[in-house]
């Protein structure tokens, strides 16, 4: 077989690897784990079908899913250079999952480039501030276990949209 041939088959088997490990790992989320997992729904909102709408994205994205982000949404600022079919997985499991919340929280449903709702433009900064724990701060610190710690939105949130200041 030829070099480029066993590197693709390389890259599907690695991508195949890492999807299989995100995707145990949401399976064994235990409820406890995740604190009384209840997705913030009022009003219209009442009737909203998440996994249907994440459909509805992904099939609008289909054949794209692998472009940039930045190419393939409107107003995508701050995820630009993530393949756009990583971007729904993000919403979904970093974003809606992480703080118990479904798209709505964030978003008004079907109007996804909007930025009408105060938590969308929150979510930009928070990500900010998780970047900069990661790089400014984490990176520092001498004597860690992990060759490289990170935070992300599950580590505070842990399902909640008010991180826990005490113990339960
Ligand atoms: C905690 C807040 C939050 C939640 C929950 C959330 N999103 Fe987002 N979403 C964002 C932010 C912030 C951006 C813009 C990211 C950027 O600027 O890089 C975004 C961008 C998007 C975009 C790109 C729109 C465009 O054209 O610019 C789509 C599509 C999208 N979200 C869909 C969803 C779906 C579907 C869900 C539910 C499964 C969801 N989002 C849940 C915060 C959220
Ligand atoms: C270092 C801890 C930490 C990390 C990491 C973190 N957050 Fe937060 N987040 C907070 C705190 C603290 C608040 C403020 C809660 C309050 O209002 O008292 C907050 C508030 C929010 C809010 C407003 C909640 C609401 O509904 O009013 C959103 C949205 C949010 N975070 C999204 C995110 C997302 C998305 C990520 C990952 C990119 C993230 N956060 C990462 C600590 C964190």
């Amino acid at each position: 077989m030829k070099k480029a041939q066993l590197r693709v088959i390389g890259v599907i088997g690695f991508s195949a690897l890492t999807l299989a490990m995100v995707m145990t790992r949401v399976r064994s989320d235990s409820p406890s784990q995740l604190n009384g997992y209840q997705p913030a729904v009022e009003g219209q909102e009442q009737s909203f079908d998440q996994n249907k709408k994440i459909a509805e994205l992904a099939k609008q994205i289909s054949g794209k899913e692998d472009k940039p982000a930045g190419e393939v949404f409107k107003n995508v600022q701050m995820l630009k250079a993530v393949p756009a079919g990583r971007l729904l997985k993000i919403m979904e499991l970093g974003y809606s999952k992480s703080l118990g919340v479904n798209c709505a929280h964030c978003h008004v449903v079907d109007q996804w480039d909007k930025d009408d709702k105060p938590t969308k433009q929150i979510t930009r900064e928070m990500i900010k501030m998780a970047a900069a724990i990661n790089n400014d701060y984490l990176k520092n610190i001498k004597n860690l276990k992990s060759p490289n710690p990170i935070v992300n939105c599950t580590t505070c949130h842990r399902g909640q949209t008010k991180p826990a200041l005490n113990m339960p």
